[in-house]
C-alpha cells in the first residue's frame, strides 16, 4: 500500500497569486468572447442556429462540381447590383430635366462616382449571363424534373424580372441612346397579342413617352422588380435546402435507386 506524501513544509508551498498578479486574458481572447456571448445571447432568444445549420450544413451528392456554383454566383452578382444601386440612388435625380446631368454628375465629379456606376452596368450584363448559366446547367442536369418543377418555375420568374431590371434601368441615364432604345423596346412590347397595347401603355404611363414613364422605370426599377427577386430567391433557397440539389446526370445513370440516393 502507497502512503500519500506528507504535505510540504509552509515555507515551500507556492504562495497564492495576488490580485494583481493574475494572468491577464489577452485582448483577442476577450473580443471573441464577446462575440460568442452575444451570438448566444441572440440565438438564446431566436433559435436561429438550428435554422443556419439546416441551410448551412447539407448533404451534396457525389460529383458536385463547380457548375453547381452558378446559382450562388448569380446570387452575388444581385447583392453587388443592389449594394452599388443604392450608392447611385443617392445621387441620381429621376426627373426629365436633371436625370442626365446628374448621371454625369455621379461620373465626372463623385469620389469613386465612376467606378461605382461602372459596376453597376457591367454588373448587370454579369447578372444577365450567370443567370443563363445558370439555367443551363440545371436544364442540362435535370434539375428542373420533379420534384424541383416549382423551383424551375421560380427560377423562370426569377429570369423575366431579371430582364425587366435590364429593360428598365437602361433608360435611367436618359441619353439619346437609352430614350431612343427604350422606345424600341416599348414599342415591341405593344406589338404582343392581347396585353400588349396595354402593356406599353402601362410601360409609358399614357400615351405618350415622358415625365411619367421616366419616374415609372424608376420606381420599377428600383423598387418594385428588386423587392421581388428578393423575395423570391429566398424561396428558391429555401427549396434548394429542402429539396436538396441534384446529382450529375452520368452519376444519376449509375444508380437505379432514385431520389434517396441522389442525396447522399
Ligand atoms: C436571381 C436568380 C437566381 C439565383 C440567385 C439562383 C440561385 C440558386 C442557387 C444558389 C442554387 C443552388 C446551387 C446551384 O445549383 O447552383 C439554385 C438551384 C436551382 N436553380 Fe436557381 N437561381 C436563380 C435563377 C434560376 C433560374 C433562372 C432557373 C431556371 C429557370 C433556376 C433553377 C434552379 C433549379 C431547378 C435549381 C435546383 C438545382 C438542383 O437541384 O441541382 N434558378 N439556384
Amino acid at each position: 500500500m502507497k502512503l500519500p506524501l506528507p504535505p510540504l513544509p509552509t515555507a515551500l508551498q507556492p504562495k497564492p497569486k495576488r490580485p494583481s498578479e493574475e494572468e491577464q486574458v489577452k485582448p483577442v481572447e476577450q473580443v471573441k468572447e464577446a462575440g460568442i456571448s452575444a451570438v448566444d445571447w441572440i440565438d438564446e432568444r431566436t433559435s436561429l442556429s438550428g435554422a443556419a445549420r439546416w441551410v448551412m450544413f447539407r448533404k451534396i451528392p457525389k460529383g458536385t462540381n463547380w457548375f453547381y456554383t452558378l446559382g450562388s454566383a448569380t446570387m452575388f452578382a444581385f447583392l453587388s447590383q443592389a449594394v452599388t444601386g443604392v450608392v447611385l440612388a443617392m445621387y441620381y435625380d429621376p426627373s426629365v430635366t436633371n436625370a442626365y446631368e446628374s448621371t454625369r454628375h455621379i461620373t465626372n465629379d463623385v469620389f469613386l462616382g465612376e467606378f461605382v456606376r461602372g459596376m453597376h452596368k457591367w454588373g448587370s450584363t454579369v447578372m444577365v449571363v450567370l443567370i443563363c448559366l445558370h439555367m443551363a446547367r440545371t436544364f442540362f442536369f435535370g434539375a428542373y424534373k420533379y420534384p424541383r418543377e416549382l423551383n424551375w418555375v421560380i427560377g423562370v420568374v426569377l429570369l423575366i424580372l431579371t430582364f425587366v431590371m435590364s429593360f428598365t434601368g437602361y433608360l435611367l441615364p436618359f441619353d439619346q441612346r437609352s430614350y431612343w432604345a427604350t422606345i424600341v423596346g416599348v414599342n415591341i412590347n405593344g406589338t404582343g397579342p392581347l396585353a400588349g397595347p396595354f402593356l406599353s401603355d402601362f410601360l409609358r404611363g399614357g400615351a405618350e413617352f415622358g415625365a411619367t414613364t421616366l419616374s415609372r422605370f424608376y420606381a420599377i426599377h428600383m423598387l418594385v422588380v428588386p423587392g421581388a427577386i428578393a423575395a423570391l430567391i429566398g424561396a428558391h433557397l429555401y427549396l434548394v435546402a429542402r429539396l436538396g440539389t441534384t446529382a450529375p446526370p452520368w452519376l444519376k445513370a449509375e444508380s437505379h435507386e432514385g431520389i434517396r440516393e441522389e442525396r447522399v
